[in-house]
């Protein structure tokens, strides 16, 4: 794609960013074309989405031989798939020959067969069959492999990166797991997961899901007030860390009590809140005492966005015959959350089309969405200085 800042007049002009770049307290929020407009969407897919490391889901997600799970990402359809040799990898989904999509949903195969004209694939991705390709000139099975995409797993968590150059995965989490580390997430098991199809641009969800501002007004009648204070960091990910005054686990209502034990070995402040994190650009991973639950955000367009949650306690919690009952209350807390947060998001959305809209102040509680400004700022726009 062309430079088009002279087309696109002031939006990709570092200068119309000057009042996001101010302190927290001085600053204003972005413009409302970075949630309605399709050039600064097509860009931000461009340098952000097809740049960073992005998490796809968990390896339990798949646990057995030719279990798959098909995903629309901003770079188009993947798959994710663990081989026969119980490896798990992701190919782009789409068939080598003419291209048509291989893999919808999730389920388990013995061989990927293309739905066109059967090609063939194991599910290691190598090429088994191509019928009606014996007079094509110097064609081998061998050289049509599907396509594997650059990935990295961490602690059963699974991520790709559009781009074959740039930091490797650890050095693009900065000192994330060394912080989260604690709640050991290679010991966690995703039980479920929710899509939602949701009208607002993505990044509406994320900036709500890192600030506890809103929560006596959003959720008054369910979580109600948290109190959230910034995390330091390093690296590609920023976080709160809330607190709501009560020895329960923060992942179930106010006033309601869970049998389900602490992660063991939980520091002192671990014990009595859950940190709100973003990996940049668009996943959160909520840890508190007893779970984790993740918040995936893939943009579908300007104003839409897919949401993927997904919910993980520790191995021993959902052995415990108590488990059904008392993770019941997990997904109570967060499924009333979540329709609060989309409803609260598709209004915003709404209003950020008004025409007289102008970039608004911002609170001393929202120091994370101010960050996320700029992390984003930074990449599609740049500081001007190249
Ligand atoms: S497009 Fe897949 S076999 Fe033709
Ligand atoms: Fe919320």
């Amino acid at each position: 794609m062309q430079e088009s800042s002279i087309q696109n007049g002031p939006m990709f002009d570092p200068a119309s960013y000057a009042e996001v770049r101010k302190p927290l307290l001085e600053a204003r929020t972005l413009p409302a074309w970075c949630y309605t407009s399709a050039d600064w969407h097509a860009r931000e897919v461009e340098r952000v989405f097809l740049k960073s490391w992005l998490f796809l889901g968990r390896v339990e997600q798949v646990p057995k031989p030719g279990d798959y799970i098909a995903i629309d990402t901003p770079g188009g359809p993947v798959l994710m798939i663990r081989g026969r040799d119980h490896e798990v990898r992701v190919f782009a989904n789409t068939c080598r020959h003419r291209g048509a999509q291989l893999l919808e949903g999730e389920g388990n195969c013995r061989a990927i067969k293309c739905p066109y004209h059967s090609w063939i694939y194991a599910t290691d991705g190598k090429l088994t069959g191509a019928p009606g390709m014996d007079e094509t000139v110097g064609f081998a099975k061998v050289d049509w492999s599907l396509t594997a995409l650059r990935q990295d797993i961490w602690e059963g968590c699974v991520f790709i990166n559009f781009a074959q150059d740039g930091p490797g995965l650890l050095e693009y989490f900065g000192d994330m797991p060394s912080v989260l580390g604690q709640y050991d997430f290679a010991n966690l098991v995703c039980v479920e997961t929710r899509d939602y199809d949701v009208n607002c641009n993505w990044k509406l969800l994320i900036e709500n899901a890192l600030e506890a501002y809103h929560t006596p007004t959003v959720h008054k009648a369910t979580l109600g007030e948290q109190v959230g204070k910034l995390i330091q960091t390093q690296g590609n990910w920023d976080a709160i860390f809330g607190t709501n005054d009560q020895d329960q686990s923060f992942s179930v209502l106010p006033g309601e009590t869970c049998a389900l034990p602490f992660i063991e070995g939980l520091g002192k402040m671990e014990q009595r809140g859950a940190y709100f994190t973003v990996l940049y650009p668009a996943t959160q991973f909520a840890c508190a005492q007893d779970s984790v639950w993740w918040l995936r955000l893939f943009p579908t367009g300007p104003e839409s966005c897919r949401l993927n949650v997904g919910f993980m306690f520790p191995r021993e919690a959902i052995e415990r015959p108590d488990f059904a009952e008392e993770s019941k209350k997990h997904f109570e807390r967060w499924f009333a959350g979540i329709d609060e947060d989309n409803w609260i998001s598709i209004m915003q959305q709404k209003g950020l089309r008004s025409a007289a809209r102008k970039p608004g102040p911002m609170s001393s509680q929202e120091p994370v969405v101010h960050k996320v400004y700029n992390w984003l700022v930074d990449r599609v726009v740049g500081n001007g200085a190249g």
